[in-house]
């Protein structure tokens, strides 16, 4: 059988088995079988109601409990499971003779220590609160620049003309990518994160191999230009690094690009639905900038971009009382456990004065605590001033359509109106 039609048939029969067992009720199934579009929330109560570990006829567990999913991520008895593991197809592959590089499946969020703590080391200088510092106005620039080209339009897609836009920017400044590849650096970043919920069909894994080797092909020439001319960015400190290899280098630059660009847009898109729906916070948003910061955290809470995470054991185990043998999947419903009632009261409810507000697992916890934390919230908060600063009366325009991920929560298209446009920007929080 030829790897097309090999690839192809998997395809198909992983979906049919999906689906089978998603009538059948199994409750992994049921997540990753319907329609990606479809409101999760339910599922991940459902889980929970049935205990705080769950097993699926699917061959892995599933928690939507807090004190699981932190104990799991921080328990240096569990790994992170390598992309191709849960996949029945290797996404990556050979072009003109040379093996393309997966982000997802080679970058140091799928591997383990030793080799993760070297990887993440060398680029965490800039993720520091003195490193996010030297971002500030940067992100506070883009955010004025891109809505100076809204300007007085009176309606936008607040997330294509908007949200989207802020993110990529951000990490090509800090990666060092010119201006002039900033428009293709967006594109490919877009293809690769499509590929994030494992690739459908042919079309998608072709695109994802024709956007790969685009990408690599642009990072070999910014890699050369930067060992000429070297700057103050991200790249211009990795190819120093003499012992890094080529793969290592690429495979950490598209990490950066992947995990920093569509959930931090969808942090923006799903902070302002949050916005809208709540007039009070609105109203003490215009009052306080500085409240950006909780409302951005609570929205973290309540509807994180990243909806969970898997690990699993590196020898058999015993987890909430059931044995899991050594290599099977455990679900990690981050989502889910963000509203365990168990930590957060009332906890359905948007509220961004809740005490415990920063309890949540929207970046994980343990070793892969997201390295972007800090520079995700800062954009975010910058983000909602801006917007609201600017159009004070924001206002949904027709149908916000979602994002086709299970894995990645948020709004794909979201018209607004801008009502009268007011210029006086706010001033930057001070906190
Ligand atoms: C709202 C925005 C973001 C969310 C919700 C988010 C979420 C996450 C989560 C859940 C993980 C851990 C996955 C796991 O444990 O398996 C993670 C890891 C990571 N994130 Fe973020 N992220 C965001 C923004 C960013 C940004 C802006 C960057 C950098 C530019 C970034 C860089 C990373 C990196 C490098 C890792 C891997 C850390 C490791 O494996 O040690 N993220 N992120």
């Amino acid at each position: 059988m030829s790897s097309t039609v090999r690839t192809a048939a998997l395809l198909f029969l992983g979906r049919a088995v999906v689906r089978t067992q998603a009538l059948l009720g199994d409750p992994a199934a049921r997540l990753f079988g319907t329609t990606p579009t479809r409101d999760p929330y339910p599922t991940y109560e459902s889980v929970r109601s049935s205990g705080a570990l769950v097993k699926s006829r699917m061959g892995l567990y599933l928690t939507a409990s807090h004190e699981l999913c932190d104990a799991v991520l921080r328990d240096p008895a569990y790994g992170v499971v390598p992309a191709g593991d849960l996949s029945p197809i290797d996404s990556s592959g050979y072009v003109d003779g040379r093996r393309l590089v997966n982000p997802v499946e080679e970058s140091f969020l799928v591997r383990n220590p030793p080799d993760h703590t070297r990887l993440r080391r060398l680029v965490a200088p800039w993720f520091t609160p003195r490193g996010l510092r030297a971002q500030a106005a940067t992100v506070e620039r883009v955010v004025a620049e891109y809505l100076d080209e809204v300007g007085d339009r009176p309606t936008f897609d607040l997330v294509g003309d908007f949200a989207a836009r802020v993110p990529v920017r951000v990490i090509a400044e800090l990666l060092g990518v010119p201006g002039a590849d900033q428009a293709a650096f967006a594109r490919w970043g877009k293809a690769l994160v499509n590929a994030l919920d494992g690739v459908r069909d042919l079309r998608e894994l072709r695109a994802l191999h024709e956007g790969l080797r685009e990408f690599e092909a642009f990072l070999d020439d910014l890699v050369a230009h930067r060992r000429a001319r070297p700057g103050d960015d991200i790249v211009s400190a990795l190819v120093a690094h003499d012992d890094l290899t080529r793969e290592d280098l690429v495979a950490t630059t598209e990490l950066l690009l992947v995990a920093g660009f569509e959930t931090t847009v969808n942090l923006i898109g799903n902070a302002a639905l949050a916005v809208l729906a709540h007039p009070e916070v609105r109203a003490r948003l215009l009052d306080d900038p500085a409240c950006a910061e909780a409302v951005v955290e609570e929205t973290l809470r309540l509807d994180p971009p990243v909806q969970y995470t898997v690990r699993m054991p590196f020898e058999a185990t015993h987890l909430a009382g059931a044995r899991v043998p050594r290599r099977t999947p455990v679900v990690l419903l981050l989502a889910g456990a963000n509203r365990d009632p168990a930590v957060f009261t009332d906890p359905h409810r948007f509220d961004p004065d809740r005490p415990d507000v920063r309890a949540h697992l929207a970046f994980s916890s343990g070793i892969h605590y997201c390295l972007g934390a800090g520079l995700a919230r800062m954009e975010a908060a910058a983000a909602l001033r801006g917007l609201f600063g600017r159009y004070p009366n924001l206002r949904a325009a027709g149908r916000i359509r979602r994002r086709p991920s299970r894995l990645i929560r948020g709004a794909a298209h979201f018209p607004v109106t801008t009502g009268a446009p007011q210029r006086r920007p706010m001033a930057p929080a001070t906190t």
